[in-house]
């Protein structure tokens, strides 16, 4: 049997946490508060992606979603220099969506053209924010999730059509557990959760960041690694 392709994350705890990196064909889902580190892992991978499989990566571009305008050309340009990527950017198509409806025409009419012209990775940073400001309040929360369900169906159909790694970034939200303890759980209900083959939670404490599995068919749940965040992006 051919082990599948997987990308490597550029820090190896992370690698060895998720078996060798994230798999080709598969939705990983990232879901942490603000500051967690979502973005930052966003940028490094579409870093990573550039390697040669020789080095963990794809030798592959990007298709980089950012429904939240926080992409920056000069953080791609800082990781880069560490991992000797030459000119970064000319293999990241960025595309910046204003509206739930921007996201969806995109993913459903321009992705496909775009990865059959050698992207490896498809990144949604982060796939509820233009959700949550659209679809406001209990009334639209049926329609809010088949939309969100109908976008992520798409990034899933063409990851496996396409031999493609699928990353998503999610917030937050408070849940109250059995104990009076809120405990924080990934947006979007059952429909994300469905949706993700790897759930993972990010947390930040004090200068330290952490990783933690939430659920993936490979990985022992609640198992988690520390990692830093520099200027030149992910490490140990
Ligand atoms: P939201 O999008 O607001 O939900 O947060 P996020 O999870 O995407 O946060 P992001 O990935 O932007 O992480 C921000 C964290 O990265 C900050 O808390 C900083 O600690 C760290 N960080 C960002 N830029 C730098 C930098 O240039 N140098 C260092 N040392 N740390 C940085
Ligand atoms: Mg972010």
């Amino acid at each position: 049997l051919k082990k599948r392709e997987a990308l490597t994350t550029g820090v190896s705890s992370i690698d060895a946490l998720t078996g060798g990196g994230l798999a080709v064909y598969d939705i990983h889902e990232f879901a942490g508060e603000f500051g967690s580190g979502k973005t930052q892992l966003c940028h490094q991978l579409a870093v990573t992606v550039q390697l040669p499989p020789s080095r963990g990566g794809l030798g592959g571009g990007v298709v980089y979603i950012d429904t939240e305008g926080t992409f920056s050309p000069e953080r791609i340009e800082s990781i880069s220099a560490r991992f000797g990527v030459e000119d970064p950017l000319a293999n990241i198509y960025v595309f910046r969506p204003l509206s739930v409806d921007e996201l969806e025409e995109f993913v459903v009419r321009e992705l496909s053209r775009l990865v059959k012209g050698g992207s490896r990775l498809i990144i949604v940073d982060s796939v509820i924010a233009l959700y949550r400001a659209q679809f406001r309040g209990r009334e639209w929360l049926a329609m809010r999730q088949q939309r969100i369900n109908y976008m992520l169906d798409w990034v899933k159909r063409l990851s496996r059509l396409y031999s493609l790694v699928a990353v998503i970034t999610n917030q937050v939200v408070s849940v109250p557990s059995a104990w009076g303890v809120a405990v924080k759980l990934p947006a979007g209900g059952n429909i994300i959760a469905h949706a993700s083959t790897h759930r993972f939670l990010l947390k930040k404490t004090g200068d330290a960041f952490l990783l933690e599995v939430l659920d993936s068919p490979r990985v022992a749940r609640g198992a988690s690694v520390e990692f830093r965040i520099e200027e030149d992006g992910l490490h140990d």
